[in-house]
């Protein structure tokens, strides 16, 4: 049976969570209700008991001195496939856009590998401040479906954003993040390749490039929460290792291409995300080099291009490149498609401000061999890998139902 972790903050729209219990028990759920502190004062846990046939959880340590209730967080986060919260807070937004675990909704959370559904409702100046702002940027960008609250009288009297959505909306939304991607890359290994390579030109300097190793790891993260193995090969980045995923840190295009070759073999698909460098440094000096008063000229020789090499040996392997691309989009990713031997090319364009290089959001074309080309239109990396991993398993059928 699917189960679905059912978090309730504590907000006036909390007497509406027990109709989304119901309505989420309609659609096949068995729904584990956990409470913060503050919706207790709102609600008995009793009214979710009865509804759900299961006892509710409110707090960190129970009653019961044992080591199973001093883990009760890690077993509630293994047991259930979806976490919806609603309402969602501004405490409970702000503790899970920081990791602040000190009740047990924000442990479990951090504890949680599924998919989190959010439904904030709250005051209208709530909503708008911009720490609000900031904290479900942060939420959307992890990849969590955030149910945006309606426009409306609120209990305080103001008008304006920060109604709970409607429960058939809320519901809705927990059953389309089930189905039927849950585990649909169950099996296969996923290699990717993500941010950008560094190139030294002596002991101290070096060459690189704007890309952010943002996309490639929401790929990772999308693969893995899709039942995928995931390898992940990483230039130089600021980000953390993604849970439950193999990172593997290179430096340079040769580190990364060596890294590429040995884990080829146990790889089913393969997406080069990466910005590798085209050039490099092969006599770069091993110490710093002076400076003087006459003008510099470096000579730098090409890359091997790692996604073409993979291309000529890939067998029956799903191949996927990147193209980042200022002009002729379609074209560029087409010829380079039909050059490097992919089977998809993820296309966007890098002249654009606010998406591609270093953002948060990205907007794409994905080049299929299948002749179609489809656009995905700005959204969060993570939503962005989501459309990705869709169109990857409309594809895998395609091209298995052409053998
Ligand atoms: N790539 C690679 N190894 C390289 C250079 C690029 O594997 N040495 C991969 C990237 O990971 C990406 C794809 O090739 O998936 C596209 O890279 P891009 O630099 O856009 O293409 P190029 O082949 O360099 O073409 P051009 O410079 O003509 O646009």
């Amino acid at each position: 049976m699917n189960t679905v972790a059912l978090g309730v903050g504590g907000g006036i729209a909390a007497y509406k969570s027990a109709e989304l219990a119901r309505a989420l028990m309609e659609r096949g759920f068995a729904v584990q209700v956990i409470m913060t502190r503050a919706a207790c004062e709102f609600l008995q846990p009793l009214t979710f008991a009865a509804l759900t046939g299961r006892k509710v959880i409110s707090q960190m340590f129970s009653a019961e001195d044992n080591l199973a209730s001093a883990i009760e967080h890690i077993r509630v986060a293994q047991e259930n496939e979806i976490l919806v919260v609603a309402p969602a807070t501004a405490d409970v937004l702000a503790k899970f856009a920081h990791g602040n675990a000190d009740d047990f909704l924000s442990t479990m959370y951090l504890a949680f590998t599924g998919r989190v559904v959010l439904a904030p409702a709250m005051n209208t100046n709530m909503w708008n401040h911009p720490a609000t702002r900031e904290n479900i940027r942060i939420l959307e960008a992890r990849g969590h479906e955030i149910v945006e609250p309606e426009e409306g009288e609120l209990a305080c009297g103001m008008v304006g954003p920060g109604r709970l959505a409607r429960i058939e909306k809320i519901a809705d939304a927990v059953a389309k993040s089930r189905s039927p991607r849950s585990a649909d890359f169950e099996g296969e290994t996923v290699l990717i390749t993500a941010g950008p390579t560094q190139e030294p030109l002596d002991a101290v300097r070096y060459i690189t490039n704007r890309s952010s190793g943002k996309m490639g790891y929401a790929l990772a993260e999308e693969a893995a929460a899709r039942g995928a193995r995931v390898v992940l090969i990483a230039g130089p980045v600021h980000l953390a290792d993604p849970a439950g995923v193999r990172t593997i840190h290179v430096r340079t295009a040769l580190e990364m291409r060596k890294a590429v070759l040995e884990h080829l073999a146990e790889a089913s698909i393969i997406m080069k995300a990466a910005a590798v460098a085209d050039y490099y440094r092969s006599n770069a000096p091993r110490l710093k080099e002076k400076k003087t008063a006459a003008r510099l000229s470096l000579e730098l020789d090409p890359t091997p291009d790692i996604l073409a090499e993979v291309g000529r040996q890939k067998g029956d392997r799903l191949l996927v490149g990147f193209a980042a691309e200022t002009d002729h989009l379609s074209e560029e990713a087409r010829r380079k498609l039909e050059n490097k031997n992919c089977d998809m090319i993820v296309a966007n364009l890098v002249s654009q401000e606010g998406i591609g290089f270093d953002s948060d959001e990205n907007e794409v074309l994905l080049v299929m061999r299948t002749g179609e080309s489809i656009p995905v239109e700005r959204a969060p990396k993570r939503e962005v890998a989501r459309r990705i991993f869709d169109e990857m398993s409309r594809l895998r059928l395609a091209l298995h139902a052409a053998k």
